[in-house]
């Protein structure tokens, strides 16, 4: 991985736990003058690191800042192609537009677009998505699989059971999958997908996969209409969590099982969102664009579509809705 001299200075900070490491070693690693180091310090500070100057021995890196800056996700990141390259917004209107337009002027495969903060969050059906500043994780990334557009929507499935994996390794919780796309914990949204899509007849152009995590929000930030419905990694877990790591870690497996989808197909993705999901064998109502149904959900299709037993025994397939457990 090419690391930005920025990028070395802080991993290199990181990986001395504690000791301090002089301004001249530092220098003679990155070939660059003392007095460049010291400006990448000061450069840091001034973003939120907290640097200590021992006397006669060096500096030790105190305290990271609460950021989703490039550098802070790279730290972690274990991927091949996604967010090698991170397009950073501390405040934005959507990073789901930005991440559409980078994507027409073609933006690489696993391009991701983040933001502190989003003004003009948007969610599914034309809602607005609440997106606070500085505590929760608003994300698009691009993707360019190479499918035709009938198989688009199964990413969505695909990014669902990423995003499941990825909460339960860093944090205590397991949340559940409502169909097609929510996940929950403790009956309450802790993430909503936005899965849109730029193609031709025959093939895709590009997936983008719009997430957004409540993290680290308290009870305050859902009052009225929200708090009966959403909640926050923290509020589950009891502790705050730290947002670049779960970031790299959603980036993780959004990899590798986009990866196993293109590789053996939908199979092995639905039975993983079968084991996270809380829709099935439950009587529900789903709202389409066209109309209100009920019945109990007994399947998922193999293209993701919700089977559904209405009351006269018919069975709907089920291709986009919202559902009310
Ligand atoms: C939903 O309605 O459940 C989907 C919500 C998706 C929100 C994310 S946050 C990052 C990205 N940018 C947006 O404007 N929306 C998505």
């Amino acid at each position: 991985m090419n690391m930005s001299i920025k990028e070395k200075i802080i991993s290199r900070l990181k990986e001395a736990s504690g000791e301090p490491i002089s301004g001249q070693i530092l220098a003679d690693e990155l070939e660059i003058s003392r007095t460049m180091v010291w400006k990448y310090l000061k450069g840091l500070e001034e973003e939120g690191y907290e640097i200590v100057a021992i006397k006669k021995k060096g500096y030790i890196l105190n305290r990271l800042p609460d950021t989703v800056a490039a550098e802070r996700i790279s730290l972690h990141l274990q991927t091949e192609h996604l967010g090698r390259e991170i397009i950073y917004h501390p405040v934005c209107e959507s990073t789901q537009t930005i991440a559409a337009n980078k994507a027409r002027d073609g933006a690489l495969h696993g391009t991701v677009v983040i933001a502190e903060e989003q003004t003009a969050g948007r969610g599914r059906m034309d809602r607005s998505w609440e997106s606070s500043s500085g505590e929760g994780i608003w994300m698009s990334v691009i993707l360019r699989p190479k499918i035709t557009p009938q198989f688009a929507a199964q990413f969505t499935l695909v990014a669902a059971v990423s995003i499941a994996r990825a909460i339960e390794e860093v944090t205590n919780c397991v949340p559940n999958i409502k169909w097609p796309n929510d996940l929950l914990i403790n009956g309450k949204k802790v993430t909503g997908i936005l899965t849109e899509l730029q193609a031709d007849m025959d093939r895709v152009q590009a997936i983008i996969v719009g997430i957004g995590i409540n993290v680290n929000q308290t009870a305050d930030s859902f009052k009225g209409v929200l708090e009966p419905i959403a909640t926050s990694l923290k509020m589950e877990s009891g502790t705050a969590v730290d947002r670049s790591l779960l970031v790299s870690k959603v980036l993780f497996h959004l990899e590798r099982y986009s990866d196993m989808y293109i590789k053996l197909g939908f199979e092995p993705i639905k039975l993983i969102w079968e084991s996270y999901n809380c829709t099935l064998n439950n009587r529900i109502r789903a709202t389409t664009l066209r109309e209100t149904v009920e019945g109990q959900a007994i399947g998922m299709t193999n293209d993701g579509a919700l089977q559904l037993r209405l009351d006269n025994g018919e069975i709907k397939n089920i291709y986009s809705a919202d559902i009310d457990l």
